[in-house]
């Protein structure tokens, strides 16, 4: 098992949830919001960031993968996911979103090829407003254009897990984020 460093603590996540929440608050002032979570790994944020947001809110959930061509976990480690841009959706949101306003909310920016994707797929539904939340935000890896209206925080290129990022499943529970040694 890796050595896993800290590279934003419990409390660093924390105060910036909190910020983004306040933010979210005013920004739709007033207005009723649906939060779309990507699965899995932006469960935990999700669950966070509505709690500090002070507004009328449901929970929705997206699923994507890439397809078939997801490098292996020891591969990622050491290169990143560069998927050669199919996303493929596995799971659509329930719930009609029309005429709403949707926050989509992701764990990690990364080559901008997922956010696209779902930014998409969400405007297919016709909603009445719809902002992207990424909690991190890796801009040197980014291969399509894409800018969420609300970071957390921007990180060097690091292959991180904890508070709901994995590497092959693990360490999603992990209260920090912590980067994972590539090899050498
Ligand atoms: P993108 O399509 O390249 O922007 O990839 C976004 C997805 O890649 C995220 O939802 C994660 O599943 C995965 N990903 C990218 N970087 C990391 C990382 O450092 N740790 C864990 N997963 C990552």
């Amino acid at each position: 098992m890796p050595e896993l460093k800290v590279l934003i603590s419990r409390d660093q996540i924390a105060s910036r949830v909190a910020e983004i929440g306040a933010d979210i608050t005013r920004d739709l002032s007033g207005q009723p919001v649906i939060f779309v979570g990507v699965l899995k790994g932006a469960a935990i944020f999700l669950a966070d960031l509505a709690r500090q947001v002070q507004l009328d809110a449901s929970f929705d959930f997206i699923g994507v993968s890439s397809y078939g061509n997801r490098p292996s976990p020891a591969q990622e480690l050491q290169h990143g996911w560069d998927s050669t841009g199919e996303v493929r959706l596995t799971k659509d949101v329930d719930q009609s979103m029309r005429d709403r306003n949707v926050i989509l909310v992701e764990d990690i920016l990364d080559t901008g090829l997922t956010l696209n994707f779902l930014k998409r797929v969400l405007l297919g539904h016709q909603p009445k407003s719809l902002r992207i939340v990424a909690l991190l935000d890796k801009p040197s890896r980014r291969k399509q254009p894409m800018q969420a209206d609300y970071v957390g925080f921007a990180i060097p290129d690091e292959f991180v897990v904890g508070y709901g990022l994995d590497y092959a499943e693990q360490y999603r529970n992990l209260p920090d984020i912590c980067v994972v040694p590539r090899p050498v």
